[in-house]
């Protein structure tokens, strides 16, 4: 495998990080082969509980699409292309683990689209971000579209979309579209504050959330509680709810074993 994407582990932690430093870690082909194989890895590997994304360097989270690929592509190609990238996308975001996306600098185009399918998004008080495909003469094609108005709602999203200009940490932060904004030398105790949060938690428990919210979202009201109601039978079957709601009763911590 190439260096386009850089794998780190930390106890329980794999840290995934976007390795084109000198483009700003922008998304070519095989970064994105890369990415989705290292997400089956470590989706696979039972002793990680959680995934950390983020870019190589102090300059961008990611700045998009590379647009040197993008430049001669036919449209055949170019739809396949986004089908493609778009099914890596929506890999990541169906992770049964969290995700949090570390952002530090640029987090544009392809970078944002990305983002947006994790479940955190923590980020430095200096990053940007911004889908500014409309300057290039194009759209977005990663799910950019369909995940920022989900995410901001359309008014703003049609905004930064159609102008093609980027905001700031604060403005992201107002919208909702970043969990939290941080100076830059605290953001990894920031991601740090996150996963241990986590950590306490039943990771089966998680996993079911994680269905519930993503999957309900796309339902109609009626069809989303009724799967929120089958999402519930299946958390309460497990050990871990026997043993979390036993450990509240006996005034006792949990302990939850993933079972
Ligand atoms: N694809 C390919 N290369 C990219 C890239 C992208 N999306 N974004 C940045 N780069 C490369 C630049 O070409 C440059 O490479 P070079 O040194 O070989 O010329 C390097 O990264 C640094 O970028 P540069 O533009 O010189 O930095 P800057 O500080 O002047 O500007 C940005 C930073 C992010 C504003 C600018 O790089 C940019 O607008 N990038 C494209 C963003 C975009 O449109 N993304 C959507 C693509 S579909």
């Amino acid at each position: 495998m190439g260096k386009e994407v850089l794998y780190k582990r930390r106890d329980d932690v794999a840290t995934i990080t976007l390795n084109r430093e000198d483009a700003l870690n922008a998304l070519n082909t095989p970064l994105l082969r890369q990415l989705r194989a290292l997400l089956a890895d470590v989706e696979a590997d039972e002793s990680v509980r959680a995934i950390v994304i983020t870019g190589a360097g102090d300059r961008a989270f990611c700045a998009g699409a590379d647009v040197h690929e993008l430049k001669d592509m036919s449209p055949i190609r170019a739809r396949d292309w986004s089908l493609w990238v778009q099914s890596v996308i929506s890999y990541l975001e169906q992770l049964s683990k969290p995700v949090i996306a570390r952002i530090n600098g640029y987090c544009l185009g392809g970078g944002l689209e990305l983002a947006m399918a994790c479940d955190f998004r923590i980020a430095s008080d200096s990053s940007v971000f911004g889908l500014p495909e409309v300057n290039l003469g194009i759209i977005p094609g990663g799910g950019g579209t369909q995940r920022l108005a989900r995410l901001v709602g359309r008014t703003k999203a049609m905004e930064m979309l159609m102008t093609g200009e980027p905001i700031d940490a604060k403005e992201a932060l107002m919208l909702r579209l970043v969990n939290q904004v941080v100076p830059v030398a605290e953001l990894d105790a920031a991601v740090d504050t996150v996963l241990n949060k986590l950590r306490a938690k039943s990771r089966l428990a998680l996993r079911t959330l994680k269905l519930a919210v993503n999957n309900g979202l796309e339902m109609d009201l009626e069809r989303a509680l009724r799967y929120e109601a089958e999402c519930f039978g299946s958390a309460i079957s497990t050990h871990d709810a026997k043993e979390g709601l036993q450990a509240f009763i006996d005034k006792r911590k949990p302990v939850f074993k993933g079972t």
